[in-house]
C-alpha cells in the first residue's frame, strides 16, 4: 500500500536536458513506486518571470510532458496536469494570500537572488513577490506530505509549511504540513563543467539529434590538468567519466578507469566511447518520444484524463477550505 503525497512540478520554459533527467525526473520515477504522486507542468509560475514573451510556455508544456512519459514516468501511476487547467489553485492561492505576511515574502533567498541575477526580465510585479504563495496552493491543494525539490526550491517549501500551519490555526486543521525531500543534484555537468543549465548553453537534451550529441561530447572540458595524451588523468575529476558511469558498460567503465591515470587512452577516443554509450542509452527514450509525437491524441487524453483526476481532488480540498474559512 502506497503511504503518502507527493507534489511536484516544473515551469514549462525550454526543453529538458540530462541535468533534469538525472536530477528530477529519475528521482520522481523512483517516488511513483512509493508515494501518490501528482506531477504537473507550472504554466502559472512559469507566466510570472516570461509573461512579455509567453510562447515559450505552450511550445514546450507537450514538450516537457512527452518526455516525462519517454523517460518513465507512468500517467497511470501518478497523476499529470497543468496547473492553468485546475482553477482551484487560482482560488486557493488568493485565500492564502490574506494569510500570508508581506516579510515572509520579502525575505525569502530564493526571490531576492532571482531579482539580483535575472535582470534582463522586470521582475518588480506582484506576481513574481506572490509565486511561492502560489506554490503553497499547488502543494497544499492535493495535501501533500512531502514535495521533492532541488535546493534553490527549498524556501518555497518552508513558506508552504508556514502557511499551512497559520490557516490550519486560523481556521481548524485542514492540511498536513509537507516535509521538503531534496532532490539531489544531477552529477553530470555541462559540456564547461559548469551546473547543466540551457541559460549557459552548456546543456545536452533529451531531445538533441546523433549529430547534436557528438559535436557536444566532442567540445566536453575533460580533466584540465590533463594538456597532453601522454600526461596522466583523473577520472575523478572529469565530467566525461560521471557519463560514463552512468552510461558505459561496467567492464568497459574499469577498463577506463585503470588506462586513463597511466595515459593508456586519450580523451579524444574516450569521448567517442561515451558519444556512443549515450547515444545508445538515450535511444529508447527517443523511440518513446517519436511514438508519441505521432499519436498526440493519445498524449492529449493522457493529460484530459490527469487533469481529471487531479480536479476531482482539488473540488474535494476546496469544499473543505470554504467550509473552513466560512466563505
Ligand atoms: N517553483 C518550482 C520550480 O521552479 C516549480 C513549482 C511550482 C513547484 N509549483 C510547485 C515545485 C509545487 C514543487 C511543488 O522548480
Ligand atoms: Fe576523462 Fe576519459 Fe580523458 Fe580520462 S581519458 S580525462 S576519463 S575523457
Amino acid at each position: 500500500m502506497k503511504q503518502g503525497k507527493i507534489v511536484s512540478g516544473m515551469r514549462p520554459t525550454g526543453k529538458m536536458h540530462l541535468g533534469h533527467l538525472h536530477g528530477a525526473l529519475l528521482n520522481w520515477k523512483h517516488l511513483q513506486e512509493t508515494y501518490h504522486c501528482y506531477y504537473f507542468i507550472a504554466d502559472w509560475h512559469a507566466l510570472t518571470s516570461e509573461y512579455a514573451h509567453p510562447d515559450i510556455i505552450r511550445e514546450s508544456t507537450y514538450d516537457i510532458i512527452i518526455d516525462w512519459i519517454s523517460v518513465g514516468l507512468d500517467p497511470e501511476v501518478s497523476t499529470f496536469f497543468i496547473q492553468s487547467d485546475i482553477k482551484e489553485h487560482a482560488e486557493l492561492y488568493v485565500l492564502f494570500s490574506m494569510i500570508t505576511p508581506l516579510p515572509w515574502l520579502e525575505r525569502n533567498p530564493t526571490y531576492k537572488e532571482q531579482l539580483r541575477e535575472l535582470t534582463q526580465r522586470d521582475l518588480y510585479t506582484y506576481g513574481f513577490l506572490g509565486y511561492p504563495v502560489l506554490q503553497a496552493a499547488d502543494i497544499l491543494m492535493y495535501k501533500a506530505n512531502g514535495v521533492p525539490v532541488g535546493e534553490d526550491q527549498a524556501p518555497h517549501v518552508e513558506l508552504t509549511r508556514e502557511i499551512a500551519r497559520r490557516f490550519n490555526h486560523l481556521y481548524g486543521e485542514v492540511f498536513p504540513v509537507p516535509d521538503v525531500l531534496l532532490t539531489p543534484m544531477s552529477k553530470l555537468l555541462g559540456m564547461d563543467r559548469r551546473k547543466m543549465s540551457k541559460s549557459y548553453g552548456n546543456a545536452i537534451f533529451l531531445t538533441d539529434s546523433d549529430q547534436e550529441i557528438d559535436r557536444k561530447v566532442g567540445q566536453m572540458i575533460t580533466d584540465p590538468q590533463r594538456a597532453r595524451k601522454d600526461d596522466p588523468g583523473d577520472p575523478d575529476v572529469c565530467n566525461v567519466f560521471s557519463f560514463h558511469e552512468i552510461y558505459t558498460e561496467a567492464e568497459k567503465v574499469r577498463e577506463i578507469k585503470a588506462a586513463c591515470p597511466a595515459a593508456r587512452i586519450g580523451c579524444v577516443g574516450c569521448k567517442k566511447i561515451m558519444a556512443e554509450s549515450l547515444k545508445k542509452g538515450l535511444e529508447p527514450v527517443r523511440a518513446k518520444r517519436k511514438e508519441l509525437e505521432s499519436n498526440m491524441d493519445k498524449v492529449k487524453d493522457i493529460m484530459a484524463d490527469g487533469n481529471g483526476r487531479a480536479r476531482a481532488a482539488a473540488r474535494d480540498t476546496m469544499e473543505a477550505v470554504r467550509e473552513a474559512v466560512k466563505i
